[in-house]
């Protein structure tokens, strides 16, 4: 459920899940008008949907809509995926392990130990933030245009990262201090035309620069990424691995990401 839904991947992923694993599921896409989601849920239970994953902009309200929520999705205050069962509507939200996995498992950059900095205060960044201080690195910098969000957002995961041992800081874009192995772009700056939003220089040489789009939109930061020395990687990746990590949670079975990752980006370069 989303809007807009139309250039959704979900669905070929889901479907392609299904197809490798034998799983029975049936996955469709619903474009929902902006002020009718919390009705929407309720006809799809109605109909006996078992589950659903929420895009934008309804993932804030989807945490507000249930009945119980996972910690991470309550540190992220944002569910992407929503479980049906006796009578009760479940929140999670997959995007952070999803984007750790890509990174861990598909990059094969480990996060223990490295330096790591999150450009952007918005959805996306909270989505994925509690997930990366569990994977350990050494200092996680978020850095926001507007530096109030930043601090925010760090204060909401301050205990988190103290029960781990982790530097976690807030920071202006434009006063960013030190180099990082990992830089991650969860702004929207390049859907309005922005650019990239921070000095190179922040880059460690070879580090890896990761923008949680994917397609035209994330095009500006991987060319950026390119030109400095950097290890450029689109978000189609974290896609797959949410989806993956809420196929699990719906069906119990882990579906070959890997596999269902190449096969979409040779659909999406076909
Ligand atoms: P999403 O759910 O996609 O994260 P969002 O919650 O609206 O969307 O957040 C957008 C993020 O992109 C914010 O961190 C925003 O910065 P502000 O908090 O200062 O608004 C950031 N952003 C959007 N346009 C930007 C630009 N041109 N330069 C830098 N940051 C930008």
């Amino acid at each position: 459920m989303g809007n807009p839904v139309d250039h959704s991947k979900s669905p070929w992923i889901h479907a392609r899940f299904a197809e490798l694993t034998g799983e029975p599921v049936e996955y469709g896409k619903r474009l929902i008008g902006l002020d009718e989601f919390p009705p929407a849920v309720r006809a799809f239970v109605a109909e006996g949907g078992k589950g659903c994953n929420i895009t934008v902009p309804f993932k804030f309200q989807a945490a507000a809509l249930v009945t119980r929520r996972s910690a991470r999705a309550a540190l992220a205050e944002a569910c992407n995926i929503l479980t049906f069962r006796d009578g009760e509507i479940l929140g999670d939200n997959t995007d952070g392990i999803g984007f750790v996995a890509d990174v861990e498992r598909n990059a094969g950059v480990p996060l223990a130990g490295r330096d790591v900095l999150l450009l952007g205060a918005g959805g996306a960044s909270a989505g994925v933030l509690g997930p990366v201080l569990e994977a350990r690195p050494a200092r996680v910098v978020v850095a926001n245009r507007t530096l109030a969000k930043a601090q925010a957002l760090v204060q909401r995961h301050a205990a988190l990262a103290q029960s781990l041992g982790l530097q976690l800081e807030a920071s202006g874009l434009d006063s960013v201090a030190g180099r990082f192995d990992l830089v991650v772009n969860g702004t929207a700056s390049s859907l309005s035309g922005g650019g990239v939003p921070v000095v190179a220089r922040v880059l460690q040489p070879g580090a890896l620069a990761y923008d949680m789009m994917y397609g035209p939109a994330a095009e500006g930061f991987l060319q950026w990424a390119r030109e400095h020395g950097a290890q450029g990687r689109d978000g189609l990746g974290m896609l797959v691995e949410q989806a993956a990590e809420a196929f699990l949670i719906w069906r119990g079975v882990r579906p070959p990401s890997p596999q269902v990752l190449a096969e979409l980006r040779r659909e999406l370069a076909g």
